[in-house]
């Protein structure tokens, strides 16, 4: 991959951080949602790659853009597998919560793998502790792993997850263990990610989330040098059919190798409000002000970006002629 695609994904991203940001607070998570799509669809086409969509906004009948198959990018350049969450934290935006992020992962064709829309067990962890957990072993197993990692006593621990009736039994746990408890509301990209950043003040994610979700943190863990496990959680028949239908196993752990293949990958979020890794859009008048994440697995380059952009040169961030 040209490494000059990672900051042609930021432009993407601010874009769509950008639009998003105008429903911060409304009620409205779908029209925050749109507004983040058509946004990123606009400005993918500016890209010189011969990208398709894996893991998109739905199938093509279910959604008019950034569907799964549909291809983006000038056509010229290499053939690159897209995971998009225009807006990872809907209805964050809709309540004018924290975390919200629009955010790309992309690989080398046949890289990612192509996850279904339900839910994923998850495991994630920064650096210090890769390899000492496993999505197998229990809760309690694992904490101590990431305790005794990071030179922590178990009550220095503090795990993250989202705060559902599904994740109660971790809850329970970890409660039961001693370790504290940062919850989620929403927004487990973010979250997972949060686990690399030692300043986060998070050690660990456990528990289920959305697995497209799963597959886009894992891009973003693997550039960071943590680790990212994950089975899929098919709640009936048909869902456990549509795994097969993917050609995924659903009784399958997933290591990080198996949800992003290969030695390169890059991730790149816009934070479209506040969060513990980024600031929000703020709007400034002529001016917005984004801030940016972006990473690439190959090279371990991590690079936070701040822009500022004219609203006056480019109201929607796009050259329209360019
Ligand atoms: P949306 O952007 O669709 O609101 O998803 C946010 C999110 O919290 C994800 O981060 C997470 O993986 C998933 O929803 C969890 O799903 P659920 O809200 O059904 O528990």
């Amino acid at each position: 991959m040209e490494r000059s695609l990672s900051m042609e994904l930021v432009r993407v991203t601010e874009a769509a951080a950008l639009e998003s940001a105008k429903w911060v607070g409304k009620g409205l998570k779908n029209e925050a949602d749109d507004a983040a799509t058509t946004a990123m669809r606009h400005v993918f086409d500016t890209i010189p790659m011969n990208g398709t969509v894996v893991i998109g906004e739905g199938e093509m009948d279910e959604a008019p853009m950034l569907y799964i198959g549909e291809e983006l990018g000038t056509k010229e350049g290499p053939d690159i597998d897209i995971a998009v969450d225009p807006l990872e934290g809907t209805t964050i935006v809709a309540e004018g919560g924290w975390n919200a992020l629009t955010v790309i992962a992309i690989a080398d064709r046949g890289n990612l793998l192509h996850a279904p829309d339900m839910y994923m067990d998850k495991i994630a962890v920064g650096p210090e502790a890769k390899g000492h957990v496993d999505l197998d072993a229990s809760v309690t197993e694992n904490v101590k792993a990431v305790a005794k990692a990071k030179n922590k006593s178990i009550e220095e621990v503090t795990v993250t997850l989202l705060k559902r009736d599904r994740n109660q039994h971790i809850i329970d746990e970890v409660r039961e263990l001693g370790a504290r408890i940062k919850f989620v509301e929403n927004g487990d990209v973010a979250a997972a990610i949060n686990t690399c950043f030692d300043y986060t003040g998070v050690d660990i994610l456990f528990g289920s989330g959305g697995a497209p979700e799963g597959v886009i943190a894992a891009v973003g863990i693997k550039a960071l040098g943590g680790d990212f496990q994950g089975r899929l959680m098919p709640k009936d028949a048909e869902e456990e059919a549509r795994c097969k239908s993917m050609g995924v196993d659903p009784k399958e752990k997933l290591l990080l190798e198996d949800l992003v293949k290969g030695d390169d990958a890059i991730f790149a979020a816009t934070a479209v409000t506040d969060g513990e890794l980024m600031k929000g859009v703020q709007f400034k008048g002529d001016y917005v002000n984004t801030s940016s994440l972006v990473m690439r697995a190959k090279s371990g380059t991590v690079r936070f970006i701040e822009g500022k952009h004219s609203m006056k040169k480019k109201p929607k961030m796009v050259v329209e002629d360019n």
